[in-house]
């Protein structure tokens, strides 16, 4: 990655993920970046000073400094020296201070100075990342043009577990590469990717359904999107975000999961994530089936379209690489390759669900399955997994 000569203000806040500022530094300078840093004073609990400008190279500003002394750089002009401000991590607090326009400190008056670009990687406990007034003060701050990489899920410094931990400083540094104007090695191709399960109705008020949580398919949009694509995310009912930076359309049932993906056609790539109901109901009740003590219903079911086939069909709009899953609960390779072949997909990447709480849990293990062959990969978060997938499609000629 090349950013030669650009300029990036780096301001550091406080939480247990600031030491991963320091390797944000590192990888910056490295791209060829000139890192000016500014660390408020509940960052400096977490990394010293010294370490920061040492690992910059450049002046480190913080409040112990006096910035109206000649000799300073004053905060207004500290604020738009730089290209692109960044805040990572950046804790509930100072999110909050930046929704509300707060300047009590150097780090939240430059953010108040700046006419810069901000982009803020958020860092903090699970519950915190999830209250209202944080997602309110986040939806704010997108609102007004901010870019948010989104925080990683996985088991916290607190002992808690979930979304909060700052995402790895190679996916900041590829968010500011693409804010930068860096092209990313996806940029200019298009990715559909579908994600969750769908929602067959039986009668107005039951459906057939199954517990894909949505947040494999989900990272995958996100880390594909963080290399420069263009993701339109179709997806089913699910209790998570949409991705942000990707386009999300909203489906209930499989057939609706179809239209969306041929109406955004064509595409480069094309990643089907969703757990797609194999069957339907071959009739929708107009009204709610009644209890009936002397009879039990029975339910007649009709196989819905397959989405991953009908892509992976040959014709002018199939994408270059078609991706499927194939969730196995036994002879994970046998089937997977025969998958692979049933379907006429490029790759697939089996995972073995029988039992390990994978089928919305945080972390996933999947044997890549191309037509050279098996690479099992091994356990990871789903996010990381997304991250790895993203890499392998970015070294494919497309
Ligand atoms: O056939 P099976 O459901 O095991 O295949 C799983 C793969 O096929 C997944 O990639 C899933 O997204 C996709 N699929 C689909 N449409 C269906 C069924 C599965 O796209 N109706």
């Amino acid at each position: 990655m090349n950013l030669n000569g650009k300029r990036v203000l780096l301001i550091i806040s406080g939480g247990i993920a600031a030491y991963k500022a320091l390797e944000l530094i590192r990888l910056l300078s490295r791209a060829g970046c000139k890192v000016t840093c500014v660390l408020t004073k509940a960052g400096a609990q977490f990394v010293t000073p010294l370490s920061v400008q040492a690992l910059s190279g450049e002046k480190l500003y913080t409040d112990l400094f006096s910035l109206t002394d000649d000799s300073e750089m004053g905060h207004i002009e500290l604020s738009r020296a730089a290209d692109l401000v960044v805040v990572a991590p950046a804790s509930a607090d100072i999110l909050a201070k930046m929704a509300a326009g707060l300047a009590d400190d150097l780090a939240t008056t430059v953010l108040l100075a700046t006419d810069k670009q901000v982009l803020a990687a958020p860092a903090m406990n699970v519950r915190m990342w999830q209250h209202a007034a944080t997602q309110a003060n986040l939806a704010t701050l997108a609102g007004r043009g901010v870019l948010i990489v989104p925080p990683d899920e996985g088991p916290m410094a607190c002992g808690e577990f979930g979304p909060g931990r700052l995402a790895e400083p190679p996916v900041i540094l590829d968010a500011i590469a693409r804010a930068l104007g860096a092209s990313g090695p996806l940029s200019g191709k298009h990715a559909i990717v579908t994600s969750g399960p769908t929602h067959e109705p039986i009668d107005p008020v039951r459906y057939l359904g199954n517990r894909s949580s949505g947040k494999q398919g989900h990272a995958i949009a996100a880390a594909l999107n963080a290399l420069g694509a263009k993701v339109t995310l179709v997806s089913g009912p699910v209790a998570i975000p949409d991705p942000l930076g990707v386009t999300t359309i909203h489906v209930e049932t499989a057939a609706e999961m179809l239209a969306a993906v041929e109406a955004a056609l064509p595409a480069e790539i094309a990643v089907c994530a969703a757990a797609v109901a194999d069957w339907r109901a071959a009739s929708l009740a107009p009204h709610k089936i009644k209890k009936n003590a002397d009879a039990q219903p029975s339910l007649l079911l009709t196989e819905n379209p397959d989405i991953l086939r009908r892509l992976a069909a040959p014709g002018a709009l199939r994408p270059r690489l078609v991706v499927g899953f194939a969730a196995e609960t036994q002879n994970l390779e046998e089937n997977a390759a025969a998958k692979l072949a049933r379907k006429g997909c490029d790759w697939i990447l089996a995972n073995n669900v029988g039992g390990t709480g994978i089928m919305g849990g945080a972390q996933n293990q999947v044997t890549l399955i191309t037509a050279d062959g098996a690479e099992a990969w091994p356990l990871m978060n789903k996010s990381a997994l997304a991250t790895k997938l993203a890499a392998r499609i970015a070294e494919q000629k497309l």
